[in-house]
């Protein structure tokens, strides 16, 4: 009878186990001691025993759970010990496909917490995926994510931040169809919310009605009347998506009236949202009724037409992500419609990008051996070895430049109980550069491959029970200064070539020892003193507008984002912008010599995945840094030869065969031009158009002085000054640039004159001779831009010239002062300004001053406005008397 029973459920297990396997569900109940079948989803929980090595299990005493149906959460297990504590997932459907993953915390009793909800952060792969807070200590906080990781183990680990023990209840893991849940890039889709509408109990529905184990709350719409289909049917579910029928067969509608609406606020304006809608009619529609409804954001419409199917399911999504600090969004019945709008189900997420690049696998590999054959326990010997960076492993220093996959340089294993022999998976830590294993019980040969470790500057051997000789090449490598051996302590091994050559002779070898690790410091210094910034612009574009086709099973809606305008021509221009080339202003000449290579800026880019425009000489795509700085990169077409030759050591750029990359920094806030003509609805300051000038200057000086050859930029145009989002002006375009063959030439001669009509120095126009002073002069032309508010071509054939020097010459500050600051700024500091755009714009290019003068001319109007008390703001504004800075007779 008992022998019965045993194999009774020894094959409900298996079977329930084959279906687990099926499904490539993993489910973890963090915590308790054995594995069990859940009751209410008949899914199959394991222990967390296989999938982590650290923490304590605790059970939550009944008082807390008796309310609670779910198992998973009436015990944890908790972390007191170790900053970082993970999990590692296998991802069995292999890396690069999509997973829902979830984590479940419930903290139950306080108690444990010293009366304190505990805090925590919890990590996915190697960077912050949330933070976990608690409201009370029957909160139950549900983190999830659909996320495709890029290695075949997925950790999740939990990040001690002083503010109370980390703990976790439940880990769930769920493979995802590819086809649905798209989003570009690395970015991932942390839920926000899920609904049901219209559901007559407070049911949650998950696995069992969800294949894919969603889980679906109840939403009761105050203003809404639920409906509830007349019969079930399995055309609900037969969509890619795979809804529960039970979610989809009911839904709201309004109660009066013709719209639903829903908002979001207080949200996080640089949160980018993704929405999912599904609808299905479930109403039997009469002749003649028309159920049909538009979705819009903020009131701006961003979908066409929907007419939901009869009994089938229908999803649309945004195709591109919604942001702003509120969303207010409403489903309206059209003018044709007889019916108010329906919707079933609604699914919101944010966008969480992952960009950073985990350890070098074959690092990761070795340090995994070596924890394993020395039964390695420290405590922060979990996750990913280098990263996050604050949470490495103990003894350990990466390299880390922002871009390449970390590897280890530097491994300190001293002093850390170390016995039997030198593995041989060292020898994968191939960029390490210093090595300790002093004073611990290794025995056996000092290991040849040691010597073949050609990053190895320092060997620490001291203090072990190493028998043998010594290779020779070590001894070699160690003599001639390439390698700093030390070898002390070691009784049993002989530490010359004496026993390598086995003659008698007594050889004078010395052996240097240095205990100092400050080459590495120096080394690693001079890593981070590389660490790259960006030059260059660009913006992020619009993407195509995909078509909404409401008779597919899935549709995408063109969801805009709300505050871009719709204009072709915007884009157009912003293109334009990416094309340009920028210098940076204040000479960080180390940086500009970075060079990446292809696979490099493949990585940055997600191997070329999304294009965000199109110009006349190739691509530009989408990137991102680990450190989040998003980067334009545009790939030249190879048959393009472009005068950007003259520039190989100033611009940023990687060159391998036929694939000629430049990469841009985000310049978010546009042109100058755009903000003189005052196109984006903002004034600029005073202070802010001294500060432009100042910069714009800068960068002109630098080409002109600053480089070797000098550079002529020839194209010096406000249309070219690109501002970042701290409104730091940066000169860009370089794409008509001459250098200077040699010092002792004045000017070259062009084979044709190339500028911009307006700024174009009209002494270069007639002889062709290009100066500096060609560049001077335009930059004249942009410093009255920015003076007066005017455009440089004021009508078709009047320049900014003609309307400038009457009104100069008439010597009325206020009427050469752009009118709209309404007389604030300060009068000394504007006249100054004057003077020097009238210095840079003689006919002749012998009267015009240099670039180095207009700069200290412009730093001196910044002082003075700092000078100028704020009171100085007055309308009536007049030369100064008794100083030199009016107008001079031409
Ligand atoms: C789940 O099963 C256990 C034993 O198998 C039983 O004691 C418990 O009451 C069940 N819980 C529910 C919610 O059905
Ligand atoms: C705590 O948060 C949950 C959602 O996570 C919410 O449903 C609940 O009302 C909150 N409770 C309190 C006391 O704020
Ligand atoms: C999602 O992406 C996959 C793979 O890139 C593609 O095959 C599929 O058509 C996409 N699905 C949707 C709905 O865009
Ligand atoms: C619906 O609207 C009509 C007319 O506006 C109004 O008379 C009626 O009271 C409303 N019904 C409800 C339930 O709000
Ligand atoms: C969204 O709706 C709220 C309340 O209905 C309103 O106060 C707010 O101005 C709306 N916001 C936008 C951006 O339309
Ligand atoms: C719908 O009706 C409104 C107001 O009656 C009108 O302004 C709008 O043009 C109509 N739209 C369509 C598509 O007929
Ligand atoms: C890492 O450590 C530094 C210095 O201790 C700290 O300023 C920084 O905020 C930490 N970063 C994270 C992500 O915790
Ligand atoms: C290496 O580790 C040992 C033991 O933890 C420590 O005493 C020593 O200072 C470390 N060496 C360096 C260079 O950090
Ligand atoms: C070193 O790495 C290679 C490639 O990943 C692997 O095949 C090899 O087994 C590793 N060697 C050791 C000793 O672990």
């Amino acid at each position: 009878m008992e022998m019965l029973l045993r194999v009774l459920s020894f094959l409900a297990l298996n079977m329930l186990l084959h279906v687990h396997a099926q499904t490539g569900f993993i489910s973890i109940d963090c915590g308790v001691d054995e594995d069990y079948i859940d009751n209410t989803t008949k899914l199959f929980y394991s222990s967390d025993a296989n999938f982590i090595d650290s923490g304590e299990n605790k059970n939550i005493p009944y008082d807390f759970t008796s309310t609670i149906y779910e198992k998973q959460l009436t015990n944890v297990r908790s972390f007191p010990k170790g900053v970082k504590n993970c999990y590692t997932l296998p991802a069995d459907q292999g890396k690069d496909n999509k997973y829902l993953i979830r984590a479940v915390f419930m903290c139950g009793n306080v108690q444990e917490y010293n009366n304190q909800l505990p805090e925590f952060k919890l990590y996915l792969g190697v960077e912050e995926w949330d933070s976990v807070t608690f409201n009370s200590s029957y909160n139950i906080v549900r983190r999830e994510i659909i996320y495709v990781p890029k290695t075949d183990e997925i950790y999740v680990c939990l990040v001690n931040t002083d503010s109370g023990t980390p703990f976790i209840s439940a880990l769930e893991l769920r493979p995802i169809d590819d086809s649905i849940y798209n989003k570009t890039q690395s970015g991932s889709l942390v839920l926000f919310n899920r609904y049901n509408f219209g559901s007559e109990t407070s049911e949650t529905v998950r696995y069992g009605d969800d294949v894919l184990d969603r889980i679906w709350g109840p939403y009761s719409w105050s203003s809404g009347e639920s409906i509830k289909a007349p019969y079930s049917s399995s055309g609900l579910s037969e969509n890619q998506f795979k809804l529960p029928a039970k979610v989809m067969e009911t839904a709201v509608k309004p109660v009066n009236g013709t719209s639903l609406d829903f908002y979001l606020d207080g949200i996080d304006s640089s949160q980018e949202f993704y929405v999912y809608l599904h609808v299905a009619e479930i109403e039997t529609l009469v002749q003649g009724q028309i159920r049909e409804f538009t979705v819009s954001v903020n009131k701006k419409a961003i979908s066409s037409a929907i007419q939901p199917r009869y009994m089938i399911a229908d999803t649309y999504f945004t195709q591109s992500s919604l942001s702003g600090s509120e969303l207010n969004f409403s489903l309206s019945q059209t003018n044709q419609s007889t019916l108010p709008p329906i919707m079933n189900a609604l699914e919101i997420y944010m966008i969480k990008e992952f960009v950073q690049l985990s350890t070098e696998q074959r690092n990761v590999d070795a340090m995994k051996k070596i924890k394993s054959v020395y039964q390695m326990t420290k405590s922060s010997w979990q996750g990913d070895p280098c990263l996050p960076r604050n949470y490495s492993w103990d003894g350990l220093i990466c390299s880390d430049n922002g871009y390449n996959a970390p590897s280890i340089t530097s491994l300190n294993l001293s002093s850390s109980n170390l016995a039997g022999k030198i593995d041989k998976s060292f020898s994968n830590l191939t960029s390490l550069q210093y090595l300790d294993l002093s004073y611990n019980s290794l025995n056996g040969e000092v290991p040849e491959f040691l010597s073949e470790m050609s990053s190895l500057k320092t060997l620490n051997l001291s203090g072990n029970k190493l028998t043998g000789s010594v290779p020779s090449a070590l001894l070699a490598k160690s003599n001639d200064g390439t390698l700093s051996l030390s070898l002390d302590g070691n009784p049993d091994l002989c530490k010359t070539n004496s026993c390598n050559t086995k003659t008698k002779k007594k050889n004078s070898v010395v052996v240097p020892v240095v205990a100092s690790i400050a080459s590495v410091v120096v080394l690693l210094g001079a890593i981070f003193a590389v660490y790259w910034r960006f030059i260059g612009g660009g913006r992020r574009g619009k993407p195509a507008g995909v078509k909404p086709n409401d008779r597919d099973n899935v549709s995408q809606l063109e969801f805009q984002k709300p505050d871009v305008p719709n204009e072709e021509e915007n884009w157009d221009s912003e293109l334009e912008e990416i094309q340009k080339e920028v210098i940076e202003t204040n000479g960080k000449l180390e940086a500009r010599k970075q060079r990446l290579s292809y696979s490099e800026v493949k990585r940055i880019t997600n191997n070329f995945g999304e294009v965000i425009g199109k110009g006349g000489s190739g691509l530009v795509y989408n990137g991102r840094l680990s450190n989040g700085i998003k980067v334009a990169v545009k790939k030249l077409s190879p048959s393009l030869n472009l005068a950007f030759e003259q520039f190989q050591n100033e611009a940023r750029y990687c060159d391998e065969g036929s694939n000629m990359l430049l990469i841009y920094e985000y310049m978010a806030n546009g042109n100058l031009k755009e903000h003189i003509s005052g196109k984006n609805g903002s004034v600029l300051s005073w202070e802010q158009r001294v500060q432009i000038a100042i910069e714009a200057a800068q960068a002109l000086e630098y080409l002109h002085d600053g480089c070797n050859p000098s550079i002529i930029h020839r194209d010096v145009k406000a249309a070219n000054i690109l501002l970042n989002e701290k409104m730091q002006a940066k000169v860009a375009d370089f794409g008509w640039s001459r250098s200077m063959p040699s010092e002792s030439q004045s000017h070259v001669s062009a084979t044709f004159v190339v500028g911009t009509s307006g700024y174009l120095d009209p002494e270069y126009n007639k002889t062709g001779k290009l100066t500096k002073e060609s560049d001077v002069y335009s930059f004249g032309i942009v410093l009255l831009e920015l003076i007066s508010g005017r455009s440089a071509k004021i009508e078709d054939n009047l320049s900014i010239l003609d309307w400038f020097y009457p009104v100069f010459e008439s010597g009325k500050l206020e009427d050469i002062v752009d009118p709209r600051l309404q007389g604030i700024f300060s009068t000394n500091s504007a006249w100054r300004a004057v003077e020097t755009a009238n210095s840079c714009i003689p006919l002749r290019s012998i009267e015009r001053q240099t670039m180095s003068y207009v700069v200290n001319e412009l730093k001196e109007c910044l002082k003075l406005l700092e000078m100028s008390s704020p009171s100085n703001t007055g309308v009536t504004i007049t030369r100064p008397i008794g100083t030199e800075t009016g107008p001079q007779a031409r």
